[in-house]
C-alpha cells in the first residue's frame, strides 16, 4: 500500500472523512449533501469516537462516503486512533484499491502517527497458508493533511522496512536461519548496489576473530552461525551510527533447555536483527544522507551433543574469559563478540537491539522497550525518536552496582546472575564490559518485538523507533 498526499489520476470515490462535532456542524452548514442534516438526526450520529456513519449514495461528487467520529479531539490519543486505522482498513483492504481519508479534522500533531498505523493495519503475513488473504487496497490518498512530501516518503519508507522486520520475525526457525538471513542480506544489496557493502563471516572466520562466546552459541546447531555486516553510505567520512541485532533464529534455551509451553515464540527471538534490516531498507529507501552500519549476530541456539554445557568456560574476543552458567542466556553471548567486531568502524555511537530477557517483560510488559545507556544524551535522543513514531522506549538503570553480580569464580564474568532479581539491568551489566570504549545503548525488545495471543506476531518493533533516530541525526 502506497501512502500519498496528491490526489490520484483517477479520484477514489471511496472516502473516509474523519470528524469531531464541530467538523460535523459545517459538514451540515455547507450542505453539499443536502439530506445529511436529516440523516445525522434520524442516526443520533454524534461524531464520537469510533462511530460510523455510512452515506452512500447521498453525494454525487463522493457516492461512497463514510463519517468517522474522533469524538473530543482534546481526548484524543495516539492508542486510540490505532483503533479507526484498524477500522478503515479491515474495510478498504479487501474491497477498493485506493480510497481517500480526509484528515482535516484531525489535529495535526496525531497526522503522522495516524499515517503509520494504517500502513501498520495493512500489513498481512500469509507465506505458510494455502488459501492467500484477498487484499486489493493499493493506495491511501490523505486529503487535507498537513504532512509534507518527505514525511510520506519517510512513512512509506519505514513502511517498506518494518515489513520486511515482520515478515523475518513471523517465518518459522525451519525456513528462517543464520544461512538464509545471508540470502536476505544479499537480496537487500540487490536492491540498492549504490548504498549497502555486505560482509558474511562464516564460522571459520569467526573463530579465526577468537569469538568463542559467539561460538559457544553456534556451535550445538547443525545450522552454522553468520555474522552479517550490511555498511549503508560507506563513502561518507563521518562516524557511522551502528546497529547490532541479536538474531538467535530459534532459542530452545541449549541444554539450559525452556519449558515446552509457548517455546513457538522463541522463533521471533530474531526480532532484533530483523529490526537492523528492516530500518536499513527504510533508509535506503528513503535515500538518508548519513553513514550507517548494521551488524546482525545470527545463529541458532540448540542442544546436542556439540552444545555448551553450563559450567563451560569460552574466551571472548575481547579477551574477557566468561563462565557461561545457563546456556539460554545466550544473546548476551552472541552480542558480546559482535559488540567488540563493531569497535573497528569507530562509531559515532552503537545501539544493540535485542529480544533478551524474559524480566524486561516482567519489568515493562508488551507497550514499551527498555532502553539502558550510561549515556543521557543518548536516551534523550531515542525517548524523543520513540515518541515521534510512537514506538517507545522506558529508561532502566545500567549502573556498576550491579556489576558484582556477574562475579564467578572460575572467569572474569558470569553469564548470569544468581536469584537476586533485575535480570534485565544484569543483561546489560554484561554488555556493557564489551562496550565502554564507545558511546552505547542497548534496547531490550523481548516485551514489544511481537504480539503474544490470537494476533500472534512479529511486531516489527523497533524499526519505527530506529529510522526515527536516524532521520533525527540527519544534518
Ligand atoms: N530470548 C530469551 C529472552 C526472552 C524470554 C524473550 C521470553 C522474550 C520472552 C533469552 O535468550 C533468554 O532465554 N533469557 C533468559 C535469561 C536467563 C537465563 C538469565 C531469561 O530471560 O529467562
Ligand atoms: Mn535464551
Ligand atoms: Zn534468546
Amino acid at each position: 500500500m502506497k501512502l500519498t498526499i496528491t490526489a490520484p489520476q483517477n479520484q477514489p470515490a471511496v472516502v473516509f472523512s474523519l470528524v469531531d462535532q464541530s467538523a460535523l456542524e459545517q459538514l451540515i452548514a455547507n450542505k453539499s449533501i443536502e439530506t445529511l442534516s436529516d440523516v445525522v438526526t434520524a442516526t443520533q450520529f454524534k461524531a464520537q469516537f469510533s462511530e460510523q456513519l455510512p452515506l452512500v449514495g447521498l453525494s454525487t461528487e463522493t457516492p461512497f462516503l463514510t463519517l468517522l467520529g474522533l469524538g473530543d479531539t482534546e481526548q484524543l490519543a495516539q492508542k486510540k486512533l490505532a483503533t479507526l486505522a484498524q477500522h478503515i482498513i479491515t474495510v478498504a483492504q479487501k474491497k477498493h484499491a485506493a480510497i481517500e481519508i480526509n484528515v482535516a479534522a484531525l489535529p495535526a500533531k496525531f497526522q503522522y502517527i495516524f499515517a503509520l498505523q494504517l500502513t501498520q493495519a495493512n500489513y498481512t503475513f500469509d507465506e505458510f497458508k494455502s488459501t492467500k488473504h484477498q487484499q486489493v487496497l493499493e493506495q491511501v490518498y490523505f486529503s487535507n493533511s498537513q504532512l509534507t512530501a518527505q514525511q510520506i516518503e519517510l512513512l512509506n519508507a519505514l513502511q517498506s522496512g518494518q515489513n520486511l522486520a515482520r515478515d523475518l520475525g513471523n517465518k518459522p526457525g525451519n525456513t528462517c536461519y543464520p544461512e538464509y538471513l545471508v540470502t536476505v542480506a544479499e537480496e537487500l544489496v540487490k536492491a540498492y548496489p549504490n548504498h549497502l557493502k555486505l560482509t558474511v563471516l562464516d564460522e571459520q572466520q569467526i573463530a579465526d576473530l577468537g569469538m568463542g562466546a559467539f561460538l559457544a552459541v553456534s556451535q550445538g546447531s547443525d545450522r552454522p552461525g553468520r555474522i552479517i555486516t550490511l555498511e549503508y553510505n560507506s563513502d561518507r567520512e563521518e562516524a557511522p551510527v551502528v546497529l547490532v541485532g541479536k538474531a538467535i533464529t530459534f532459542d530452545t534455551g541449549g541444554i539450559s533447555l525452556k519449558p515446552g509451553a509457548g517455546m513457538d515464540e522463541m522463533k521471533f527471538d530474531m526480532g532484533g536483527g530483523a529490526s537492523v534490516f528492516g530500518t536499513l531498507r527504510a533508509i535506503c529507501e528513503a535515500n538518508l544522507p548519513i553513514h550507517v552500519v548494521g551488524l546482525i549476530a545470527a545463529a541458532e541456539n540448540m542442544p546436542s551433543a556439540k552444545a555448551t554445557r553450563p559450567g563451560d568456560i569460552v574466551k571472548t574476543m575481547s579477551g574477557q574469559t566468561v563462565e557461561i552458567l545457563n546456556t539460554d542466556a545466550e544473546g548476551r553471548l552472541v552480542l558480546c563478540d559482535a559488540l567488540t567486531y563493531v569497535k573497528r568502524f569507530n562509531p559515532a555511537v552503537v545501539i544493540d537491539i535485542a529480544t533478551l530477557t524474559g524480566a524486561c517483560v516482567v519489568a515493562l510488559g508488551k507497550i514499551l522497550t527498555g532502553a539502558f545507556s550510561p549515556d543521557d544524551e543518548l536516551i534523550h535522543e531515542l525517548e524523543t525518536a520513540g515518541e515521534t513514531s510512537f514506538d517507545r522506549v522506558w529508561r532502566l538503570p545500567v549502573i556498576d552496582d550491579y556489576q558484582d553480580g556477574l562475579d564467578s569464580p572460575f572467569a572474569d564474568i558470569a553469564n548470569i546472575t544468581g536469584p537476586v532479581g533485575g535480570g534485565a539491568i544484569s543483561a546489560a551489566c554484561f554488555l556493557q564490559r564489551f562496550t565502554r570504549e564507545y558511546r552505547w545503548a542497548h534496547l531490550d525488545v523481548a516485551g514489544t518485538a511481537w504480539v503474544s495471543g490470537a494476533a500472534k506476531g512479529s511486531s516489527g518493533r523497533p524499526v519505527p523507533l530506529l529510522t526515527q533516530f536516524i532521520a533525527n541525526r540527519v544534518k
